[in-house]
């Protein structure tokens, strides 16, 4: 059995030390896997190109270097949120490090929401799955939810743990990602923050009620929609690599590929 949890965070808009202090109290000790929110560090509402540069960093930045030391001493994987200052610009990522501190890689989200477009770069690392904590965890972020092809190529690639760090603000992915449950089998951890970013001209409020779910379809914990919350919960991952859903039916085996060829189009 594996310890998987959230940590569902309040974050102070543009206080990135702040917000690592908060985070570094409320970090479960016992867990295999934590999945923070996106942008867990700086906050959400980047107004501009020049906050962002300001507030970006590389992935072994002050960031990177204090989720990897907390990984280390407690022997836990963390995927986590931030905005990735890199070479070729500036990505909304997840890094994820494993049980041994060791950063492994990075995911930069595929769909960008609303003005993110205006702001980061699409990500061009496509759909990663990593080993983490004896896992197979695949990384989706917050509205990479509603593509169902995302969730979908993880899953095939054999993810049994979709981490899933978010800054949700419609009210729909929390149900959604039940769906993602069942229709792959896998476990989804999606890590929310609550609370508002009010930046005088613009302010956003976000939804909370961060979960796990299970490849049958339940909720296994989930956050209340306000305040800081860490949730866990004892999963076995062995129970996504079964594919069953009756006993004539396996949701690999009776996929017909040669009918969604339309996916692949414009
Ligand atoms: C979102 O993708 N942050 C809504």
């Amino acid at each position: 059995m594996k310890r998987v949890s959230f940590v569902q965070t309040v974050p102070i808009f543009g206080e990135v030390e702040r917000n690592l202090m908060r985070v570094e109290r409320l970090l479960p000790r016992d867990s295999d896997l934590v999945v923070l929110p996106e942008l867990f560090n700086t906050g959400y509402l980047l107004l501009n190109k020049e906050e962002l540069l300001k507030l970006a960093e590389p992935i072994d930045g002050i960031t990177g270097r204090f989720l990897a030391k907390f990984s280390k001493e407690h022997g836990t994987s963390i995927v986590a949120g931030l905005p990735e200052k890199s070479k070729n610009g500036i990505y909304n990522s997840a890094m994820v490090i494993d049980e041994t501190g060791d950063l492994v890689g990075v995911y930069r989200k595929t769909h960008l929401f609303g003005r993110e477009k205006l702001l980061f770069r699409p990500g061009d690392t496509g759909f990663r799955v990593f080993n983490l904590s004896g896992m197979r965890v695949g990384v989706l972020i917050c509205f990479d939810w509603i593509f169902p092809e995302a969730s979908r190529v993880l899953a095939l690639d054999g993810a049994e743990v979709l981490a899933h760090p978010a800054n949700l603000v419609l009210p729909y992915a929390q149900s959604a990602m039940l769906t993602r449950s069942i229709e792959n089998r896998v476990f989804t951890v999606t890590a929310n923050r609550s609370g508002e970013d009010d930046r005088c001209v613009e302010k956003l409020e976000f939804t909370g009620a961060s979960q796990i779910t299970s490849p049958d379809m339940r909720i296994l914990v989930r956050a209340p929609e306000r305040g800081e919350y860490v949730g866990t919960a004892e999963i076995d991952p062995r129970d996504a690599r079964n594919k069953k859903i009756t006993e004539q039916n396996d949701l690999w085996m009776d996929r017909r590929p040669e009918f969604y060829g339309r996916i692949m189009r414009r």
